[in-house]
């Protein structure tokens, strides 16, 4: 069992515990899918005001789902696609405050309104999507934007 002392007293500090926690999770641990499985549970328990959290892999030229905490979600995802096919085509953070009004958007359940997509890279490769998701519109800001992307590289190092 894991218990990581997470500081929530503002948002650069609960990131910085994150990051941490999902460090020690991942040290030394070379399954990539072991990684991504207790990331999505860390990020899940610890985030507020979350319905989906979770990785779409890249295979093959498509997103593929991985290992998650909520519903059931879309298996497979074009690149280009939505919010996360979107991050994927482009390499870029996608932080979409209302996804009612982002063309393509896939909904996959239907109580989310915001989300935050970080692309995870590696040597210039796509590995994977970080993905999560919210009921309430504009959930993420520029800080959760800086704290997921640094959960990105750790991850990139990590799967
Ligand atoms: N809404 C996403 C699809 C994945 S689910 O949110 C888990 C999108 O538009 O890419």
């Amino acid at each position: 069992m894991y218990d990581f002392k997470i500081d929530a007293a503002d948002k650069p500090a609960l990131y910085r515990d994150l990051a941490a926690a999902a460090e020690a999770l991942t040290a030394g641990e070379p399954d990539g899918i072991a990684n991504m499985a207790n990331v999505a549970a860390l990020l899940w328990e610890t985030l507020p005001d979350l319905n989906w959290a979770g990785f779409y892999r890249a295979i093959d030229g498509e997103l593929v789902l991985g290992p998650f905490q909520g519903r059931p979600a879309c298996i497979r995802i074009p690149f280009g696609k939505g919010v996360c096919g979107a991050a994927a085509a482009s390499l870029e953070v996608q932080c979409v405050a209302d996804v009612h009004a982002f063309p393509g958007h896939i909904a996959c359940d239907a109580a989310s309104n915001s989300e935050l997509v970080v692309p995870i890279v590696r040597d210039g490769k796509l590995l994977a999507v970080l993905d999560l998701d919210s009921p309430l519109t504009a959930r993420f800001d520029g800080e959760d934007e800086a704290g997921c992307v640094a959960l990105g590289e750790i991850l990139a190092r990590a799967i």
